[in-house]
């Protein structure tokens, strides 16, 4: 068993099928939004919208929605425009960790360089907040603006802590938690409002949606020490290579002898692209791949448990179903 977790057999296709038809509105929209006269630009357009992911974004908005009251025509438009946040984060993302490979294709700092790829990352955002602009109430602007700056803040601190092998499991999660479980959150929050949630729904979908977020970014982390790159589709260890700390190795740091200790360290201040593997090997014969897996179990038993008092429904079944997916997936 790989360090990522077993294959797992649900497929996001059926637990996305109370949601199908919106889903394929959105998509519409995202790419309706994304005209530019300019044909460089549209070939820009076209790549970022061509290879696309999983779509958890857009799906757990309008998952949230159906499961705590009505989907209504501001959810699909507010499911492109998470969609085009999350995606502005990948591309400027995968310039700060020079990355090769997102979504199974080449990236847009690999393709057009790293100035159009920062100027792409900004253009998406600036789309995303048109789009959103477009919506009566002010409600979801506010919130996506917030939101998009608090994964900045993330993708900030990240960079600021590089090097830094101190760095202990409370900022970590610090950093995660703003980098990544705000967004999904936030996604959760938006469908629940939009479609006339009350207040305890809201929050408990709330709660799913962070405990969600962090599960997902541990777990990617993992895969990015132990995963396969042609399942997992992006470049992998890339945060050893830009010298980012993660659950395991700072649980290892933190728990083994000064020799081992020396050891990791000694692997991590190297400059071989490929050290991850020796990396993971290390982890893998300790408690610390184990420790980082329970915790985002932990996380996932949270969010499911935030979801009991919802009624019951295909959209709940999906949600739930998702938690699980996000520990087991190796995509
Ligand atoms: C990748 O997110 C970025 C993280 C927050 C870890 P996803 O794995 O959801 O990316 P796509 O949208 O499926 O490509
Ligand atoms: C994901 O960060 C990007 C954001 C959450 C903004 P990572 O660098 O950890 O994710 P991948 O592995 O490139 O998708
Ligand atoms: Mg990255
Ligand atoms: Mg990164």
């Amino acid at each position: 068993m790989r360090g990522a977790g077993p294959a797992t057999t649900i497929r996001l296709a059926d637990l996305y099928a109370p949601i199908a038809d919106e889903l394929v509105l959105s998509q519409r929209l995202f790419a309706d939004e994304l005209i530019s006269d300019q044909g460089f630009i549209s070939d820009l357009c076209r790549h970022v919208g061509q290879f696309h992911g999983k779509l958890l974004r857009p799906a757990l908005l309008l998952l949230s929605a159906k499961a705590a009251g009505e989907l209504r025509p501001e959810h699909r438009v507010l499911a492109a425009v998470v969609e085009l946040v999350h995606i502005a984060t990948l591309v400027h993302d995968d310039v700060l960790d020079e990355a090769d490979i997102r979504r199974r294709a080449a990236t847009v700092n690999r393709l057009w360089g790293h100035e159009q790829a920062v100027l792409m990352g900004d253009f998406l955002y600036s789309h995303a907040f048109h789009l959103c602009s477009g919506l009566d109430s002010q409600f979801a602007a506010r919130l996506v603006g917030q939101t998009a700056a608090t994964v900045c803040e993330g993708e900030m601190m990240q960079v600021a802590r590089r090097g830094c092998y101190e760095l202990t499991e409370a900022e970590y999660l610090d950093i995660i938690h703003r980098k990544t479980a705000v967004l999904v959150e936030a996604c959760c929050h938006l469908g629940a409002r939009y479609a006339g949630a009350n207040d305890a729904a809201i929050e408990r979908l709330r709660t799913y949606g962070r405990g969600l977020g962090m599960a997902f970014q541990i777990i990617d982390d993992l895969l990015d020490l132990t995963g396969d790159e042609s399942e997992v589709g992006k470049s992998l260890g890339r945060d050893v290579c830009e010298r980012e700390l993660t659950l395991p190795a700072i649980h290892y740091l933190s728990t083994v002898a000064p020799a081992e200790r020396e050891r990791l360290l000694t692997l991590l201040r190297g400059d071989d692209s490929q050290r991850y593997r020796e990396i993971a090997g290390l982890l893998r014969n300790s408690p610390s791949l184990t420790y980082a897996r329970t915790s985002a179990q932990e996380y996932i038993t949270s969010a499911r448990e935030a979801l009991v008092t919802l009624p019951p429904s295909p959209a709940r079944d999906s949600l739930e179903t998702l938690a699980e997916f996000v520990l087991a997936r190796r995509q």
